[in-house]
């Protein structure tokens, strides 16, 4: 029997209409917003991003030669900072359903890219020795399905990184946070670009940010799906590395 369904936030009425519309609204909103993601993405960590991402995933345990699917693959920050630790581009794929995000990436003629989501990956069970996801369990319709998809893919031992923005603990630094992502990001972007697309994109982050579920539920959910050694390490107030392994 299919698990049930497991929403990493409650439907967000204020952008879509319908739960339906749901991933139609994400899709739209990343190929709109692709041109400015990497400077977005850039803006929001204070320019720590590439490095960070860089580290986590060699801490993770990432090394040349292992086969690795980047699942929400984006515009590649990810499957960048695999590349600069020395895997070869022909063992790295990346899946993303934003045709906008996948052809702003630009290793897109060196690695393998595809369309597609993380509840339905398009690819052979026990295909890879490590699956990371970064910044996109918020957007995905069924973190069930998702960490089910995970396991399939990743051959016995392999492991998965999971990174995530976490809605901080402190009001104070909520506060700080929803000044920054809702004021100041979209400011800067608008004098860049002269458009409202990092505004969305900023509003949307806010609002799943705030109402996603909280981390323990995100360990139950990757442990009942069959995942080991499931941990949590966090960074400040509001970056979390959830990492375990098939
Ligand atoms: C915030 S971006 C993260 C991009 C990249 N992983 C990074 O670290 O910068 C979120 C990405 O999730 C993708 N996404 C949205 N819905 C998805 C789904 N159901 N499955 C997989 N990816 C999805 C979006 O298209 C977007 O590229």
């Amino acid at each position: 029997m299919a698990p049930t369904p497991l929403s990493p936030h409650r439907p967000l009425d204020e952008f879509y209409s319908a739960t339906q519309q749901r991933q139609k609204f994400i899709d739209e909103l990343f190929n709109e917003a692709a041109p400015d993601y990497d400077w977005v993405s850039f803006m929001m960590s204070f320019g720590t991003d590439r490095k960070y991402r860089r580290q986590a995933l060699h801490e993770a345990g990432l090394r040349p030669g292992m086969r690795l699917l980047d699942v929400a693959s984006g515009t590649g920050l990810m499957i960048r900072a695999a590349l600069q630790l020395g895997l070869n581009p022909a063992d790295v794929s990346g899946v993303d359903p934003s045709r906008g995000m996948l052809a702003q990436n630009p290793e897109r003629h060196r690695v393998t890219l595809l369309e597609g989501r993380g509840e339905a990956l398009p690819f052979p069970d026990a295909s890879f020795d490590f699956v990371c996801m970064g910044y996109a369990l918020r957007h995905v319709e069924d973190l069930r399905t998702l960490f089910a998809e995970i396991r399939r893919v990743l051959r016995p031992e392999g492991r998965v990184l999971i990174l995530e923005i976490t809605r901080p603990a402190s009001a104070s630094a909520r506060r700080l946070l929803r000044l920054y992502m809702q004021k100041v990001v979209p400011w800067v972007g608008w004098l860049r670009r002269r458009n409202q697309s990092t505004l969305r994109l900023m509003q949307y982050y806010w609002a799943t940010i705030e109402e996603c579920v909280p981390p323990p539920v995100i360990l139950a959910a990757l442990e009942a799906s069959g995942l080991q050694a499931v941990v949590r390490t966090t960074t400040g107030p509001v970056l979390s590395k959830y990492s375990a392994r098939r």
